[in-house]
């Protein structure tokens, strides 16, 4: 994929469903009794795999385009595999289906691509295992054997990693516990599934503690259907956010985006340098917050008194790392992002791809083991490694338009991971 230079992103876009939501929409509808109707579903290759998982577990649903319809098989109905059950790039399907399978009376097997193979599994295998699960891997990595217990043991588990996947990897396992089962994080990661376990009518109690947040939730809770109209999402929108905010004279309108504070960490950032964000129609869909977004280009960016990004925020804009770095080229006194190890273990070790990229384009970088620092740069067209990481492929198409001459990005095509389409959205936006 080539990149040109551009002068300013203009227009409304309409952007798909968010990832993480997406995923939980179909898990708990799943596991429900009745029929649930989700829409605006991701179209990502991620939420496909989680659907054709959950086919392989004899749940039955109808797609047509993004409008998913499941016949829920209540919490004990799911039918033991009869093939591995392929989870493509996708951690979250991996992790919070481990919850899910580790209390199902029967042996499932979870593989994944080559990435995915290579992130750590250890840190769900090691409650699970807690609960009763009994879980084969390959040294903590996939493919991961699941032989569940439709009885696991509650306990009551410190997250050691800030990870909503963790998090709710335990609680879906709490579903299938014996009493009540206890999640407890210090720094608060993306809430989506204890929103989405209330509105599926489960019994889940959040209660704040000096140090941190207690989430509690009962074995014997069942699961309603419910009709889920899943918000666009948020980190795909950052990318055009970061560059609207960039290009002078831009205006770019995305309606219906999630804007959970939990996530929208990125909007702050970019708030804070100055960037001019008007939102609109601010509402609640699925208890979730949502608003319709204009950001204005370029003018009132500026200095941060403060360039670091650091310290709990990180957790709520973990995924847009790659893009704000990208975005720190673009400002005075460029940006420091720490406190992002957990970078090193996503579909690709973002730090390292981020700084290898930055680097080929002329900008001046400096790497940490938990993040990166990069100062304001003219950056040069240069072939960009995506690493087959679909932010990495996105966040440096975004570098493209700031840079002179051409980008080349090598297998962009992995950026139908989270969002088919993207280079033809941002087509639509691009003026030269
Ligand atoms: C996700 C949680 C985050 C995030 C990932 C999606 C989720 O991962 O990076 O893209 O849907 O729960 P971790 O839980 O590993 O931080």
């Amino acid at each position: 994929m080539i990149v040109k230079s551009a002068k300013r992103l203009r227009g409304k876009i309409r952007l798909p469903g968010d990832k993480s939501i997406s995923h939980r929409a179909v898990m708990l509808s799943a596991l429900s009794q009745g029929t649930s109707r989700i829409s605006n579903f991701a179209a990502s290759a991620d939420c496909t795999s989680t659907l054709n998982c959950l086919s392989g577990l004899g749940v039955e649903f109808e797609r047509e385009t993004d409008q998913v319809t499941i016949t829920g098989r209540g919490k004990r109905g799911l039918m033991m595999p009869s093939a591995p059950l392929d989870c493509g790039n996708s951690g979250t399907t991996m992790r919070l289906l481990s919850g899910v399978l580790a209390g199902q009376p029967f042996e499932s097997v979870l593989i994944g691509d080559e990435s995915l193979s290579k992130r750590p599994m250890k840190r769900i295998i090691v409650p699970l295992t807690e609960m009763g699960a009994e879980i084969d891997s390959i040294d903590g990595h996939a493919p991961l054997t699941i032989n569940g217990h439709s009885n696991l043991r509650s306990i009551e588990y410190r997250l050691p990693v800030a990870s909503a996947q963790l998090k709710s990897c335990i609680l879906l396992a709490g579903l299938f516990a014996d009493g009540e089962t206890t999640v407890i994080e210090t720094v608060p990661t993306r809430d989506h599934t204890e929103r989405m376990l209330k509105g599926f009518g489960v019994n889940l109690r959040s209660t704040e503690l000096p140090d941190g947040t207690r989430i509690s939730i009962t074995g014997d809770s069942e699961l309603s259907a419910c009709d889920v109209e899943v918000p666009s999402d948020v980190s795909s929108a950052a990318f055009f956010l970061a560059a609207a905010a960039c290009l002078d004279g831009s205006y770019v309108e995305i309606p219906n985006v999630g804007l959970n504070p939990t996530r929208a960490g990125v909007i702050d950032v970019l708030r804070r340098f100055g960037a001019d964000f008007e939102m609109r129609d601010e509402s609640e869909s699925g208890g979730e917050p949502i608003g319709t977004i204009i950001v204005k280009g370029g003018s009132s960016l500026t200095s941060s008194r403060d360039n670091t990004v650091k310290g709990e925020i990180v957790a709520n804009l973990i995924d847009e790392v790659p893009i704000l770095a990208v975005f720190g080229t673009q400002v005075e006194g460029g940006i420091e992002i720490r406190d992002a190890g957990e970078l090193r273990v996503k579909e690709s070790d973002r730090i390292a791809s981020v700084v290898e990229n930055l680097r080929r384009m002329g900008a001046d970088v400096e790497e940490f083991e938990d993040g990166l620092k990069v100062g304001k740069s003219d950056l040069a067209g240069a072939t960009i490694d995506s690493f087959g990481d679909h932010r990495i492929a996105m966040a440096f198409a975004i570098a493209g338009l700031f840079a002179k001459g051409e980008t080349v990005i090598g297998g962009a095509e992995c950026a139908a991971v989270s969002f088919p389409g993207f280079f033809e959205v941002l087509d639509s936006v691009i003026e030269q």
